[in-house]
């Protein structure tokens, strides 16, 4: 039976957020206690997670008891947080993810410009012939055996984009990147190669705006240096490494794990493919019911109570955090019998995978655009794609934020009757 939601407190949580186990399994299981339950996140730092769909809404949403600017949060101020939890560096930077009002729209609207849907869209041919390059290599490595489509194709299609949008052409210093961001990220990484890794992936952008600054050039990070350097300065060096680290992170990161997700949505659909396929509904629609399924993000990091507040029954004390259980909300509604569906036919407006409200996804034209492309590529290259293994042993991501899988084994021409 539901506790009294008036009786739960964060003094007392009643389930841990456990990295290993599967997002929508541990949902189910928190949501035995309501909309917003006490929970415990890694190294004992709690939060109320909001589990259901309304509940997502009501925190994401401007919230007028709600802030995202960690100033807020009485475990940190008071010194409580360990300094190596794993979600720290990223929630407290000085970027727009952690700022509220004029300061969130400061520092937003500095690179608004590069990510608009007409921006984006001019993006496409680029996106695509990189997709096709990609897929060249692919294929070249044999059709007929194994490969992880996850690693050599979903992982380097958004970091290629997005450094490119950012003038990060130097390949070493995208794979340096690349291994920093996966290093941070990882629960199975040492504390002490979690901080090297932040450490490294700030002098990769340190050394990109010193190069910005040795041959300005007219790109995302030239676009930032400007206005850094502009009398009266509107963003302070902190600020604009900050920035290209919370871009950089969540333009490729997230990315990755929905297109993975969506490409094992439809080999394991295969009757929704073939809607695909006979043109019943285009790649976008695939793109929003695989985002909806299977959300990149298992949790959004957090949002503070500024006074106390009543939500959904429960008592939010002033100075205690708010974590979105994000995948499990995507896939709650209660107005449809089989939510859980992947279904390319079922309506996906409201879907949530984006976030809500002010700090509603930059680059969600950018990823929408990417997917739909790869998709669109990758099945035409090798319409018998096929995985290469049982779906009961595809492994699944293990980390606090991120939902996905660990790799997708597949073959490239499974028609050819490999296993
Ligand atoms: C499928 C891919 C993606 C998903 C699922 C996703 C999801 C999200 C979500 C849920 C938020 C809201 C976080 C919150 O409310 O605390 C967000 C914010 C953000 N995303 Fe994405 N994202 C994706 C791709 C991208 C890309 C390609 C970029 C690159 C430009 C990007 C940049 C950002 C930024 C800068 C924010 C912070 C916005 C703000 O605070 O105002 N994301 N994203």
């Amino acid at each position: 039976m539901r506790p009294d939601p008036s009786e739960l407190s964060l003094d007392h949580p009643v389930c841990d957020l456990n990295p290993l186990r599967e997002t929508h399994a541990e949902a189910a299981h928190w949501r035995r206690y309501g909309p917003l339950v006490p929970v415990t996140v890694m190294g004992g730092v709690r939060a109320w997670a909001a589990v259901s769909a309304d509940a997502a809404r009501t925190v994401l949403e401007a919230h007028p008891d709600l802030a995202k600017d960690p100033a807020h949060w009485g475990a940190y101020r008071r010194g409580e947080v360990p300094a190596d939890w794993p979600l720290l560096s990223l929630i407290v930077a000085d970027s727009m993810l952690n700022a509220d009002g004029a300061d969130h729209l400061r520092l937003r609207r500095l690179v608004t410009f590069a990510f608009t849907p007409k921006r984006v869209a001019a993006l496409a041919p680029r996106v695509r012939e990189i997709t096709r390059a990609l897929l060249d290599t692919l294929e070249s490595g044999g059709t007929d055996t194994a490969v992880d489509l996850r690693s050599r194709f979903a992982h380097p299609l958004p970091l290629l984009v997005i450094c490119e949008l950012f003038g990060l052409s130097d390949l070493a210093q995208q794979g340096l990147l690349r291994e920093h961001y996966e290093t941070m990220l990882s629960v199975e990484a040492s504390d002490d190669a979690r901080r090297k890794a932040a450490l490294g992936q700030r002098e990769v952008l340190g050394r990109l705006v010193a190069d910005h600054r040795n041959d300005p050039r007219d790109d995302v990070t030239g676009a930032l240096i400007e206005a850094l350097d502009e009398e009266g300065g509107r963003l302070s060096e902190k600020e604009l490494i900050d920035t290209l680290e919370i871009i950089l992170l969540a333009g490729h990161e997230t990315t990755v794990n929905s297109l993975t997700s969506t490409v094992h949505a439809l080999l394991s659909h295969p009757e929704q493919l073939a809607l695909v396929r006979r043109g019943t509904i285009g790649w976008p629609a695939a793109v929003e019911a695989g985002l909806r399924w299977n959300a990149p993000l298992r949790s959004v990091y957090m949002r503070y109570a500024v006074r106390d507040t009543v939500l959904h029954g429960v008592t939010v004390r002033r100075g205690e955090p708010v974590l979105v259980a994000l995948a499990a909300a995507n896939r709650e509604r209660p107005d449809e019998p089989a939510p859980e569906r992947f279904d390319l036919l079922a309506p996906h407006g409201r879907q949530l995978a984006f976030g809500a409200g002010p700090h509603f996804c930059l680059g969600a034209a950018l990823a929408r655009l990417e997917n739909a492309v790869a998709l669109e590529e990758l099945f035409a290259r090798f319409p018998d794609l096929d995985l290469a293994e049982p779906e009961s042993d595809l492994v699944p991501l293990v980390s606090p934020a991120i939902n996905g899988l660990a790799s997708l084994p597949v073959v490239l021409n499974g028609g050819a009757g490999a296993a």
